[in-house]
């Protein structure tokens, strides 16, 4: 089922019902994720995979600009990004990490975004919120099907247009593509 809409059943973030109002979408924001035939993208706390492939393809696309996470991303990370300006999104007020830029709240986060460019790399509830925001996507579809307990939201493929394509057999066996979008323009 294609869902324009946020599914109810979401957990929805008190920031996103009491201090957000959905802008329009930015050509700088870009989500970056990973996920398999199921959409999904996270185990445990942790990717489902281990794909060095993709891991040099996200370093390649993110270096030098900046990357804005979730605060359970971040720690699943354990550190900043090299040569990449780190940003989390967390409500702690308490929270503070060094060499990152913390944000409040998405319209925190976009101010300290400005017109740079930035991508989106998750988790879940970051990617649910953003989706609407952003100009592009860079997916990694894993042709594979991983068990875990995190999925990329549901979004309408007609929405967005392919860029780039290209198709590759990791080292260790698995079909995985690199899919670049940009969105319809309205
Ligand atoms: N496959 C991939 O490409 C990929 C990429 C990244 C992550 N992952 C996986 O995704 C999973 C983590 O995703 P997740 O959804 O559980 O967590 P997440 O999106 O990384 O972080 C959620 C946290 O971000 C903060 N937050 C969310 N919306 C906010 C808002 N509007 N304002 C302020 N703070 C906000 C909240 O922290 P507070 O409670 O402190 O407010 C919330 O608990 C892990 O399994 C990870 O490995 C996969």
């Amino acid at each position: 089922m294609i869902d324009r809409c946020l599914p109810l059943s979401y957990p929805v973030h008190m920031n996103e019902t009491q201090h957000f109002n959905p802008a329009r979408p930015q050509e700088n924001l870009a989500i970056i994720v990973a996920y398999d035939r199921n959409r999904l993208i996270g185990k445990e706390m942790h990717l489902p995979w281990k794909i060095p492939e993709d891991l040099a393809y996200f370093r390649s696309k993110t270096l030098g600009h900046k990357i804005l996470m979730g605060k359970r991303t971040y720690f699943s990370l354990g550190k900043p990004l090299d040569q990449r300006t780190n940003l989390i999104l967390s409500s702690d007020e308490d929270l503070f990490v060094p060499g990152c830029i913390m944000c409040r709240s998405i319209p925190e986060a976009l101010e300290h975004i400005g017109d740079d460019t930035c991508f989106i790399i998750g988790g879940a509830a970051i990617f649910r919120q953003f989706l609407p925001l952003v100009g592009k996507l860079h997916i990694t579809r894993i042709e594979y099907e991983f068990e875990g307990d995190t999925w990329f939201p549901e979004y309408d493929p007609g929405e967005w247009n392919c860029l780039y394509f290209e198709q590759m057999t990791t080292k260790d066996g698995y079909h995985i593509s690199f899919n670049e979008y940009i969105r319809v323009a309205r």
